[in-house]
Order: structure tokens, then sequence, then C-alpha cells
């Protein structure tokens, strides 16, 4: 780690991840040869992008400018300047974030006084708040990173494209009152990436159920649930009659009838899971996946390529995308869907 956050380069791109991930992004952008650097404490450069994006990578920006040091004034002067210089007259979603780690939390109460003084100066009709709407508006997301020792780093990326609609992609979620579990903040996260959700009338199988976050979020969207998992689900769950409790191991059930979406959040070996995964894929015993895969061990990366490749190759799975997101701890989140 280098002793003083470094200044990104312009035109290169700028990646934000959770804390004591820097290594796993670092060396999955080597791997695909985009020429990393570590810039400090859950920021890391690239001189380019790649086909995949980065599963370790919460949010990315193309540099436009960085700047080092300067009053708050000077800062955001500069700072505004380089987001009138962006090409194309469409909208902007200005953001302010800072890493995620001790040091930068320190630095939130300064980067939203930044935002404001950059929005203070850029025209009004330019600015949009809601992303979400603003994707379907080709807005550009334009993130204003305050980093620890003095460096401000000013990107921008096609809200399309980005890997989160959330400033560093810290998508912050409440927590719903009545779920059972926090791991339904995950799956909440999960869905809000995705083209269709899932909804009234759909068949869920859940592996690895209990005590059944995610089983009662899928519920609550009108959803029927095949909830698998040896353990006990939350009583409320187990008398719901729109959820079926098949209490065995995930490795030995198989559906009556093919389901819309396999979920996975089981506490196993990921190899394993893969190749379970792969085995739904491969008999078409589901058409959408979202899986949440563990990954404790030091060395992730080669085990998430097996894992990106078990379900490709073997399950036929298509579409993968494979994301740590903000509430994904040592794991990652994959989704992918079948044509047939
Ligand atoms: C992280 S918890 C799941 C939390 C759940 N998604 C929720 O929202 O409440 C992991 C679960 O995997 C289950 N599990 C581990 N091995 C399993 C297996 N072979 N088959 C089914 N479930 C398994 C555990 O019993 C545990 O309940």
């Amino acid at each position: 780690m280098p002793a003083q956050t470094l200044a990104a380069r312009a035109g290169h791109w700028l990646w934000t991840c959770r804390a004591g991930f820097e290594p796993h992004l670092y060396e999955e952008l080597e791997w695909a040869g985009a020429h990393p650097r570590l810039l400090g404490e859950a920021l890391v450069e690239s001189e380019t992008v790649t086909g995949l994006s980065p599963a370790f990578a919460r949010a990315g920006y193309r540099v436009v400018v960085s700047l080092t040091g300067g009053t708050p004034d000077a800062v955001a002067e500069a700072a505004a300047k380089a987001v009138r210089s962006l090409p194309g007259g469409g909208p902007w979603v200005v953001q302010s974030f800072t890493p995620d780690t001790p040091r930068g939390n320190t630095l939130a109460a300064p980067a939203e006084a930044m935002e404001a003084a950059v929005r203070a100066r850029l025209p009004p009709e330019r600015l949009v708040d809601d992303a979400q709407r603003a994707r379907e508006a080709g807005a550009v997301l334009v993130g204003l990173c305050m980093a620890p020792d003095g460096v401000t780093v000013v990107g921008a990326v096609p809200a399309r494209e980005a890997l989160s609609l959330a400033a560093g992609g810290r998508r912050r979620m409440k927590r719903a009152g009545e779920s059972p579990s926090r791991a339904a903040m995950k799956l909440e996260e999960a869905l809000d990436g995705l083209a269709f959700e899932p909804g009234r009338g759909d068949v869920c199988v859940d592996l690895g159920a209990a005590p059944g976050g995610w089983t009662q979020r899928l519920v609550s969207r009108g959803a029927r649930v095949v909830a698998v998992d040896p353990a006990r689900l939350m009583p409320e769950l187990a008398a719901n009659k729109r959820v079926q409790h098949v209490q065995e191991s995930a490795f030995a059930y198989a559906p009556e009838e093919p389901a819309d979406w396999l979920f996975c959040d089981m506490a196993w070996r990921p190899l394993e899971v893969a190749q379970l995964l792969a085995k739904w894929g491969r008999r078409g015993w589901a058409r959408h996946l979202v899986a949440n895969i563990k990954l404790p061990m030091k060395d992730k990366n080669p085990v998430l390529l097996r894992v990106r490749q078990t379900l490709e190759k073997e399950g036929g799975w298509e579409g993968l995308t494979v994301r740590q997101l903000y509430h994904d701890r040592d794991e990652v989140t994959v989704t992918a869907h079948r044509m047939k």
C-alpha cells in the first residue's frame, strides 16, 4: 500500500472496492491486462478497461482530472470545470464518495460539502438526482472521490455502463423491518441490478434458505418458494402456504418441475456449489440464477475463475455477472440466465 494516497491519471480508470480487497482487485485487473496501480486504501487505478467487469470493484469511473491539495473553493472550481468539459449534452448525476475505509469515512462531511459546491457551479438544468431514471435518459454518472492526503478525483462513466448507480458503489439500504435476516439486503441489492425480477406467480428455488431472509423477500414479491435447507426456517415462513420447506441437503434435492428462478446462498465450498449450479443449468431446471458464492480463502481469483468456467462451460449459464456487492463480505454475487 502506498504511504500516501496517489493521484489517479487522467484518462485512466479509477476503481473502488471493499477495504482489504485491493490485492484481489489489482490481481484481477492485472490478469485482464489492464495494467493496474494501487492508489491507496480501497482505490485501484487501471490503464484500460477490459471486456469483463472486475468482480471486486464496487464502482469504476474514467478519470477526468485528479487534484491534489487546494482550498475547498479551488477544488470545487476545478472539479466543476472538469465536469463542464465532459463531451455530450446529456444530463449529469453528480455524486461524491470517499473510500470506504476508516480514514476515508472521516471525509464524508467535506465530500458532501464539495459535492454541493460543485453542483452550485454547474447549470442546474443539466443536473439530475434520480440515477435510475437518469440511466434511461442517457445520463453520465460523475463521481467525485475525496480521498485521504488531499487527493480528489473527478471521474465519469455513462450511467448505462456503470457497475453501480450508487455513489462509489455504496448501495446503502434501509433494513426492511419485517425481514428475518440481514442477508435479505444482499438479495435486494443483487435484484436491483437485473433487467427483470422475480414476481407474482414465479416459482423460485432457494438453496441454503435458512433462516429465510431471501425466501421472505421472494414471497413478499408474490413468488412461490421451495426453500431447501437442512436447517430450520423462521416459523412464520414455515407456516406460509407459498413456502415449501425441503429439509434436506441441496446436493440431494431435485425439483419436481423446472423453476423460473434459482437462488443460492449456501454456506458451502464454492467449487462444489458451482458444480451444483452447473447441474441445474445443464438439466434446464431454472431459467434465471442469483447465487452468493462464499470466498473465504486467501487466493480468491483462481477459485473465482473456476467458478465462472464451471457455470458457463458445464452449466450453459449465460450473461454471467460476478460482483462483490456493497452488502457482500468475503463473497461475491453471481447472476446469469439460460436462453432455453
Ligand atoms: C448464509 S446462510 C443463508 C441465509 C439465507 N439466504 C437467508 O437469507 O436467511 C447459509 C445456509 O446454507 C445452508 N447450507 C449449508 N450447506 C447446505 C446444503 N448442503 N444444502 C442446503 N443448505 C445448506 C446452511 O444450513 C445455512 O442455513
